[in-house]
């Protein structure tokens, strides 16, 4: 892989942004700092969804007009992820004008060669889904995420022949089997494939709604937000040149949560092969952060906030309790109390202690200049390098995987074989003696070695840590690059120690 073309969900600009947007897209921040520390040219792709019934109700609510209402949500969002540092490349609004464009053309395309027909539709529609739903998906008679009745709805529409590219798009899935991924999201893409698959209703009468883009062929339809929504994908692609697009296209990795599955590992498919597009790489599936009381909402006042939580705790804090916490593809429970064990933990004591004790040293023993490293290194020397070159190789392979879960634990793994590592080599006690106080240097340049090392790994994961780890070693990003044991050369100033994570107490503690 030497490109990468990652995106997140558009989301929609009906609710603000909280904990389920912040972590599809620190995930995705995560990737992208990764895929770029290896030199994979890479686009991080992100925006906001802003046409169909939803938006135009939530409008109507705040009583405003739609287009004032999505420009201020809509900065809302993308102030959010600046604030919190995330590296997006392209932020796609689907009411931007390039994108209206580009969804008629498509259409324009798809009617011109008869994939897309005038019909009769009658059936049952959820407006919080905007989609209809058959009696059989229904629990009670009503829709089972939002718990509503959905009201009978008999109109004329335009259809996309979803249903006849059924069997090809089960063909690719056998053929490529981690095109959806976790595994038990392209078993469940495979299950919806078992049932019939029906042709997709791609328009709404204006008579009915406004807010959205009109079609080309009819001016008395707009298309239905689905279909207008993941054409932002390649929409953004296009925007950006012939050649970006066959480049970066089908290095397309897209992360979504299991909500949206079926649009993307059905709908948006089968779209692209009726357009004569190639398919994306794989869809990443993740899964959902609940509350201890359960689903996350307004009403309850559960809703998580990214900048409160940055404002709280810091930013790397929160990313690290989000990759730590959540295994890719599972479900995951979010608690404060959680949080706050992970910080004091693995941010306070292990990481934060391991820092600060080694700094402290060098600063205490030598006024923080570095000490040559002899040529003959001991077993405990070789053994704490080959656990953070194994840390290293680990974090890639997980990383690959989607397991950052797997990496973080790795590289704390390796945290802790330091901390071993110090107490075992005891240069407080040695600097005592003065015939080993050119051990206590070497000792000293080993552990400077793993915090060094330290800020390489966690860049992807926590970059203002790994970017205060590299400020306290004085070292400059070059320099976190080269092989253990080259890092510093004698007589280079390390800074003096600073607490990274202070402790939090919890209220039992107070
Ligand atoms: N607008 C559509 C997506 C169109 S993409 C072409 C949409 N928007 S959304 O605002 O509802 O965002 C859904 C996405 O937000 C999920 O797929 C996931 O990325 C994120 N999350 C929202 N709540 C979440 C949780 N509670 N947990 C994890 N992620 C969730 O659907």
């Amino acid at each position: 892989m030497n490109r990468a073309y990652l995106t997140t969900p558009i989301f929609y600009v009906n609710a603000e942004p909280h904990l389920g947007h912040t972590y599809t897209m620190v995930v995705v921040d995560t990737v992208a700092r990764w895929c770029r520390s290896r030199g994979v040219e890479t686009f991080f792709l992100t925006g906001t969804d802003e046409h169909g019934d939803k938006i135009a109700e939530a409008a109507e609510a705040n009583g405003v007009t739609p287009q004032a209402y999505v420009d201020r949500i809509s900065g809302l969002f993308r102030s959010t992820w600046d604030a919190c540092g995330i590296t997006y490349d392209h932020f796609i609004r689907t009411t931007d004008e390039h994108h209206k464009r580009y969804v008629q053309d498509v259409l324009a395309r798809l009617h011109e060669r008869g994939e897309i027909y005038f019909g009769e539709y009658e059936g049952l529609y959820c407006v919080g889904c905007e989609r209809f739903y058959t009696e059989k998906e229904l629990v009670d008679g009503k829709c089972p995420d939002h718990r509503t009745t959905p009201e009978w709805i008999e109109e004329e529409n335009y259809f996309f022949r979803m249903g006849k590219y059924q069997e090809r798009l089960v063909a690719v899935l056998n053929e490529r089997p981690e095109l959806v991924r976790p595994e038990r999201y392209r078993n469940e893409v495979l299950a919806m494939l078992r049932e019939p698959l029906e042709d997709l209703c791609i328009s709404r009468p204006k008579a009915r709604l406004t807010w959205g883009i009109e079609l080309p062929f009819d001016k008395n339809f707009v298309t239905y937000v689905w279909f207008d929504a993941l054409l932002n994908y390649t929409s953004v692609a296009a925007l950006r040149g012939e050649e970006f697009f066959r480049d970066y296209w089908p290095c397309a990795e897209h992360f979504i949560a299991k909500d949206i599955l079926k649009p993307h590992g059905v709908y948006w498919p089968t779209m692209l092969m009726a357009a004569g597009l190639p398919l994306y790489d794989h869809l990443n599936v993740h899964g959902y952060w609940v509350m201890d009381s359960g689903k996350m909402s307004k009403s309850l006042g559960n809703v998580i906030r990214p900048l409160e939580m940055k404002a709280r705790f810091g930013m790397d804090a929160f990313r690290y309790f989000l990759l730590r916490e959540m295994a890719f593809g599972q479900d995951a429970k979010f608690s404060e109390e959680a949080l706050v064990t992970r910080i004091n933990a693995d941010l306070a004591n292990n990481l934060g202690n391991l820092v600060s004790r080694v700094l402290a040293m060098q600063q205490k023993y030598f006024a923080g200049a570095v000490q040559p490293l002899s040529s003959g290194w001991a077993a405990e020397d070789f053994e704490l390098r080959d656990k953070f070159i194994q840390a290293e190789n680990e974090l890639n392979s997980y990383v690959a995987e989607l397991q950052f879960h797997r990496a973080l634990e790795s590289v704390w793994s390796a945290l802790d074989h330091a901390n071993r590592y110090i107490v075992q080599t005891a240069p407080f006690t040695m600097i005592k003696d003065p015939e080993k106080q050119a051990r206590v240097g070497e000792v000293l340049h080993h552990l400077l070695e793993a915090v060094r090392t330290l800020s390489r790994l966690l860049a992807p994961f926590m970059p203002d840590t790994a970017r205060e780890l590299s400020a306290l070693l004085a070292l400059s990003d070059d320099a976190l690059r080269v092989p253990w044991g080259q890092g510093f050369v004698a007589g280079h100033k390390v800074n003096p120690a600073k607490v990274l994570f202070p402790r939090i107490e919890t209220d039992a503690k107070k």
